[in-house]
């Protein structure tokens, strides 16, 4: 285990599935932990409780709301950006609004949420992005706008690993495969699909997606920056 004792730390989206595993590592190690929350006012506030973290109700596809949640907070030691939403569907169908509101919550807000840590955050600082490995493949239909999305977290990540490395923060995404979640469970319809294109034929658990935001955020990850880790069970091998 890292101690990442009195280190501040910021999950966006951490009331449920892999956010709350996040929140959950974190709070764990000892840090300070701020977790943002939409739709899930309960989930948000046991996991509060239990995890002596502070549950705020910000939209991440409000894009002021957001930067001045930022602002507000202080200097971040570590900023995790984790909401995300799917939208899979006929292309031909897709109301172009939600499509539009998928890349302000996937695209949008990782950049602005950022940039708006950046400003205030000491050398040496973690920047993560929670991508998906379907940056890399995509071998189903439907899902044309979440992989466009998950793939411009990519570049953003180099990019402003470029912006910020001068400082010692470091900016990284990681892509899961197969999650099991509330947006993913492992005993959905499409799991023997999904299994199909993995070696290792499972889903994750969200601890093992934690365990390696943990990694990413601790005193031994200082020279990774830039960089896209799979996580996936094979899905992109
Ligand atoms: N599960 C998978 O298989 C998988 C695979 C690859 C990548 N991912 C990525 O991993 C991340 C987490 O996914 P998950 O599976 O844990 O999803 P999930 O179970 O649907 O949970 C999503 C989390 O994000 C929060 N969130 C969503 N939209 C938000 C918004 N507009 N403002 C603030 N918070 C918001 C939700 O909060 P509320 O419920 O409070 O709104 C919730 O805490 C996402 O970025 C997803 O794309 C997941």
């Amino acid at each position: 285990m890292t101690s990442f004792y009195g280190k501040s730390v910021l999950v966006l989206g951490g009331s449920r599935g892999i956010g709350a595993a996040i929140v959950r590592r974190f709070a764990s190690d000892g840090a300070k932990v701020v977790f943002s929350y939409l739709s899930s006012p309960d989930e948000a506030q046991v996991l509060a409780a239990e995890t002596g973290s502070e549950a705020l109700r910000v939209d991440s596809a409000d894009r002021d709301a957001l930067i001045a949640l930022i602002a507000s907070l202080g200097p971040l030691d570590v900023l995790v950006v984790n909401s995300g939403i799917l939208g899979a569907g006929d292309p031909l169908n897709m109301p172009p609004d939600d499509i539009d509101r998928l890349f302000r919550i996937n695209i949008h807000a990782p950049y602005h949420a950022a940039v708006a840590a950046a400003r205030t955050m000491p050398d040496g600082g973690r920047i993560i992005f929670i991508g998906s490995a379907n940056a890399d493949r995509m071998p189903m239909a439907g899902l044309a706008a979440y992989s466009a999305s998950k793939s411009a977290l990519k570049g953003m990540t180099k990019g402003l690993a470029r912006d910020f490395g001068a400082r010692g923060i470091t900016v990284n995404v990681i892509q899961p495969g197969p999650t099991d979640t509330d947006m993913n469970p492992a005993g959905g319809p499409l799991k023997d699909v999904m299994h199909g294109f993995m070696a290792i034929k499972r889903h994750a658990k969200g601890e093992e997606i934690a365990g390696l935001v943990a990694y990413l955020a601790g005193p031994e990850a200082g020279i990774i920056t830039g960089a896209a880790y799979n996580i996936d069970g094979g899905f992109t091998a």
